[in-house]
């Protein structure tokens, strides 16, 4: 378990890390998502005491960090898979760390084993393709067999296998009781692995909240209408009292009514329709909304980035009961 209280990273001026208070339970992957700079690795090093918290504390389970007699057999982490001596090979690398944290020998070959680097175990790391690298990075967090994993962006360039082996190692590892906290960008890659999400933006909590709960409040269905005679068929939706909200593009969207009953109602009313489609609001657009106030790097492409109008908001995600307002938002906002 890792217990952050009121955790709070200041650089000079800027706030990297705003009071952050929430607990990682054992026995689930965890998603800890924001955007570029919104505090996830300040965060993740603070766990680690690579970096001292202007104030809060974080525990890892019941311990502060500096307090742990054997670090590597409580909290196994992945931070930069970069940080390697190049001129090592993967073994001679992660003898070294057994050797230096009184593990035994033995688990070097069990983690290469795991990691399936095996085969490459005598090579020098700075041959290694980018997977590969990550992969050293894992078996290094593996190797005191801790009961508590951390990885910062784990699946970053990775390609498609990588990635699914990554997500099945973190469910695995999860299955036997650890507690795995694992950062990301991508809503769409968690919502495949994490069970439960933290969310942070510009360093302050916006949602601690199980998966499936933020999927049911945010996966909402809407149906999306397009017809030369819009002004009529706003009419006939108005007259049976189905609320359509008009899309930028002039296409209306309607929530909560099933496509077969719009369909039927325009026939009935010899409507001409271009478009009768179902739509999900995606789980990224819903994230994007979450965070749309907390991303600090726009791109400027001449269109906004982040939530921003350009985009038509889809009616699931909008405010209101059943979308923004659900109650896996961070209690007391
Ligand atoms: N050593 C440092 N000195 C000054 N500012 C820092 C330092 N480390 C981080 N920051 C700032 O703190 C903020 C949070 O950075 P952090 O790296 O934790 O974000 P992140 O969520 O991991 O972002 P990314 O998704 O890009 O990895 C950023 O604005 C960053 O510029
Ligand atoms: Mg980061």
């Amino acid at each position: 378990m890792i217990e952050l209280d009121g955790l709070t990273k200041h650089y000079g001026d800027k706030v990297a890390v705003d009071h952050l208070t929430f607990t990682v339970r054992p026995g689930l992957v965890t998603g800890f998502l924001g955007p570029n700079g919104a505090g996830k690795s300040t965060t993740m090093r603070m766990m680690l005491d690579l970096d001292n918290p202007t104030a809060g504390s974080v525990r890892i389970d019941g311990e502060h960090y500096r307090r742990l007699t054997d670090p590597l057999r409580s909290v196994g982490a992945l931070l930069d898979a970069k940080a390697v001596h190049g001129g090592r090979s993967a073994y001679h690398h992660l003898l070294c760390l057994a050797q230096s944290n009184g593990l035994p020998r033995r688990r070097v070959g069990e983690v290469l084993d795991t990691v399936g680097l095996t085969p490459v175990a005598r090579k020098r790391s700075k041959g290694f393709s980018l997977g590969m690298g990550q992969r050293l990075g894992i078996a290094a967090a593996l190797l005191g067999d801790p009961r508590v994993l951390l990885f910062d962006e784990p699946v970053n360039g990775l390609d498609p296998e990588g990635i699914h082996w990554i997500r099945n190692l973190m469910k695995n590892l999860a299955a036997q009781g650890r507690t795995v906290f694992v950062s990301s960008h991508l809503m769409s890659e968690m919502a495949l692995t994490a069970d439960h999400l933290v969310v942070i933006g510009r360093g302050r909590l916006l949602a601690d909240t199980s998966m499936a709960e933020f999927i049911r409040g945010n996966s909402r269905s809407y149906v999306r209408l397009r017809s030369p005679e819009a002004e009529r068929l706003r009419d006939v939706l108005h007259a049976e009292r189905i609320a359509a909200t008009e899309a930028a593009d002039g296409t209306l969207e309607v929530d909560g009514v099933p496509s077969e009953r719009l369909g039927e109602l325009a026939a009935r009313h010899g409507l001409v329709l271009h478009e009768l489609s179902p739509q999900q609001a995606s789980l990224e657009e819903a994230f994007m909304q979450l965070t749309a106030e907390s991303v600090e790097y726009h791109a400027h492409d001449g269109e906004p980035v982040g939530g921003g109008p350009a985009e038509p908001v889809p009616p699931g995600v909008a405010a209101g009961p059943g979308g923004w307002g659900g109650d896996w938002r961070k209690k007391g906002s």
